[in-house]
């Protein structure tokens, strides 16, 4: 046996090893960027294999902890994609107002900064009073980060510069308060989110979304788990409402391609069809 195949042959005891103790599910993550990031793990705990990771893994629940918080990625940004933002903002809210009480799910939120956008963008357009926002996550250490909302200040500039782009109609300085190197989040914008651990590979849907946002968490997953997590946001979108995805995701090929209309192409945001 190569020492790759071995190595490999240890990777997925790993993942099995996983799901049997704690239930979750990397098997259904793309291998190429799960693998790299284990065999990182390996290297930066000392350790020879990864079966001796898996060992740890099993009996620590602690280094289990380590373990998710290294696979999770949460590059994340105030107004990521300012575009996407502005076309919520132009085109879907129009939508959004007709209804009196508005659910909106960012899955896979890292540390809040979108949901703390769609607060701001919501704000402005005067639906916030009337939004639920569910921010959630399956990593508590981003989620602990995220209901502080406080963030370094050195984010701000280009905070402010994708804010701006967004389509904004006030000032970025109105919605945090800045102190030595870090910049807090004002308490309003909180009042109308609940951030909360969830996990995609196994949880269940929220009812009612009206908009659903899972951005840069699908590319993750190999198509079965895609498929599976689509299937549940569309089981959670009301009908003729809101999927937004990321830049580099699509619901092409998916099996829920044909219960939508394509709304945005570009901007990746997706409309349930009306099933009569
Ligand atoms: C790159 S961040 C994207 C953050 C934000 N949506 C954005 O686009 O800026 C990906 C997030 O997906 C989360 N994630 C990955 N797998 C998940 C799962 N199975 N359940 C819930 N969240 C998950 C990670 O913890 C991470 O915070």
């Amino acid at each position: 046996m190569t020492q790759e195949a071995l190595q490999k042959f240890e990777i997925n005891q790993l993942l099995e090893a996983i799901y049997f103790r704690y239930g979750y599910d990397f098997r259904n993550y793309a291998a190429a960027s799960l693998h790299r990031r284990i065999l990182s793990r390996v290297a930066l705990s000392g350790l020879s294999c990864v079966a001796e990771l898996t060992a740890n893994i099993l009996h620590d629940s602690e280094v289990f902890g380590l373990f998710l918080k290294d696979m999770s990625i949460t590059v994340t940004e105030m107004f990521r994609d300012p575009s996407v933002f502005k076309e919520i903002r132009e085109q879907v809210c129009c939508h959004l107002e007709t209804y009196p009480r508005i659910n909106i799910w960012h899955a896979g939120c890292a540390t809040g900064e979108e949901a703390y956008s769609m607060a701001i963008l919501l704000q402005e357009e005067g639906l916030l009073e009337r939004c639920q926002i569910y921010a959630t996550d399956y990593n508590n250490h981003s989620l602990a980060i995220a209901k502080k909302g406080i963030y370094p200040a050195q984010q701000i500039k280009r905070d402010t510069k994708n804010y701006l782009a967004s389509g904004a109609k006030a000032s970025f300085a109105d919605y945090y308060s800045a102190k030595y190197d870090s910049a807090k989040m004002d308490e309003s914008l909180k009042k109308n989110i609940t951030f909360a651990n969830h996990n995609l590979m196994k949880d269940q849907a929220f009812a009612q979304m009206h908009l659903i946002l899972c951005r840069n968490v699908l590319i993750y997953f190999d198509s079965d788990l895609k498929n599976k997590v689509l299937d549940v946001f569309n089981q959670s979108l009301i009908h003729r409402c809101f999927l937004v995805l990321g830049d580099k995701e699509t619901l092409d090929f998916s099996q829920v391609q044909g219960s939508f209309d394509v709304f945005n192409r570009k901007q990746k945001i997706y409309r349930k069809i009306n099933v009569i």
